[in-house]
């Protein structure tokens, strides 16, 4: 049955250890809280408890999992016997690690099972800073492999009772850990290339500027630092139909059930398209189907888009707000626990504003868009 246990003091001590006991004995998984989302865990080094996380999430078998690791000598168990750090490699792990960001590592096929990597040749490895998620795989002394906690194709959950509402019947145990702090996944990284640049296969919570600024600091005058190239900005996978560099990639993505549109207010629109009003937009939602409607908002607090639904009567508005403009790791925090929130609220359709593409914003919008069926262009007049 369904548990969601609260995880303090002594219990949480015999908490762990029936959570070992079912990833370890009984080869089944646990879901567990992580710094950036939840993680439906099994042990990575078992196909068999491995297979058990794709079947819960219903999630293509071509789309590889992120290994968990709780220490460096864990680490060193997973990659190829005399496999050495890049430069690189070494100074984002002593800056980012424990912490939401996730290296590729050549996988080493003794020990990593072919379900784990969808047959890629490389293997993806982060190191969590959650102190449950390190005490769980300490316990267990096993590394875990963990995808977010949610239905394939769902926002990933940010707290225990996401989980529950989604996956509830088909994991055997939730661990509470409360809500998470980064509140979307892990910047997954792929520095493997023979160029020694650093290609940013999914923005995460480690964000762009702050891998340039590592860089820059551990290289010395005169050293080339690698670049940092992000995926659709400075490069194109050409071979990405056949065979996507990050297979998730291609796969649908954070949609909550009820429709999505982003109002791009910061962005200038494409070539030949002129934006609409905020005012006149929000008169055309207001007449929409089903008649008044219930209208979810997701938008920074100090939006300009708070004062002009104010003004618009008709709709329900049902309003959740992604902290100030001025600090995207706020909005980061917010954005699957607002999808969420507003989809177990009823609303018939949701409206979510854009957000500058810097620092944490990146992956807010990169999350967004996938999560969004259609843009429009708005301007406030
Ligand atoms: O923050 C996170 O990373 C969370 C928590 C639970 O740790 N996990 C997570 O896992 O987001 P998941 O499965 O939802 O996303 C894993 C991403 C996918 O985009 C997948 O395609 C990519 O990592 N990935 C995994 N292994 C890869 C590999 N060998 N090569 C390229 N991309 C890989
Ligand atoms: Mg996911």
């Amino acid at each position: 049955g369904l548990n969601l246990p609260k995880l303090h003091g002594s219990e949480a001590h015999a908490i762990l250890k029936t959570a070992a006991h079912h990833l370890c004995d009984l080869h089944e998984t646990v879901v567990f809280p992580t710094e950036t989302v939840y993680g439906l865990g099994a042990v990575a080094t078992n196909a068999e408890a491995s297979a058990k996380i794709f079947s819960t999430k219903g999630r293509p078998a071509d789309n590889p999992l992120i290994v968990h690791v709780s220490s460096f000598g864990m680490l060193e168990t997973l990659l190829p016997p005399g496999y050495e750090y890049s430069k690189a490699y070494r100074a984002l792990m002593e800056n980012f690690w424990p912490g939401p960001l996730t290296l590729l590592f050549p996988r080493n096929a003794e020990v990593i099972p072919t379900i784990i990597t969808a047959g890629q040749s490389s293997v993806a490895i982060r190191m969590p800073s959650h102190p449950v998620a390190r005490a769980l795989i300490a316990v267990a002394n096993a590394p875990l492999a963990a995808p977010s906690a949610n239905t394939s194709g769902k926002p990933s959950p940010t707290r225990a009772e996401h989980v529950a509402r989604d996956l509830d019947g088909r994991v055997p145990l939730i661990i509470n850990g409360g809500a998470c702090g980064v509140g979307l996944e892990s910047t997954v990284v792929d520095g493997l290339n023979e160029d020694g640049n650093i290609r940013i296969l999914r923005p995460g919570g480690i964000t762009v500027e702050q891998i340039e600024q590592v860089l820059r600091k551990e290289y010395r005058e005169g050293e080339r630092i690698p670049r940092v190239l992000v995926h659709k900005r400075d490069y194109q996978d050409e071979t990405q139909e056949a065979a996507p560099t990050t297979p998730g990639m291609k796969y649908t993505h954070y949609s909550p059930s009820v429709p999505v549109t982003l109002l791009s207010t910061v962005s200038k629109p494409p070539m030949g398209e002129s934006p609409t009003s905020m005012k006149s937009y929000l008169e055309r939602v207001s007449s929409k189907q089903p008649h008044p409607p219930k209208i979810g908002l997701l938008a920074p607090s100090d939006s300009k888009i708070w004062a002009a639904v104010d003004e618009c009567e008709g709709p329900t508005w049902h309003r959740f707000d992604l902290g100030l403009i001025s600090d995207p790791s706020m909005s980061a925090q917010r954005l699957f626990d607002g999808l969420l929130t507003l989809e177990a609220e009823g609303v018939d359709f949701i409206l979510v504003e854009e957000v500058a593409e810097t620092h944490e914003g990146l992956a807010v919008m990169n999350r967004v868009r996938k999560a969004a069926g259609d843009v429009e262009w708005i301007e406030y007049s």
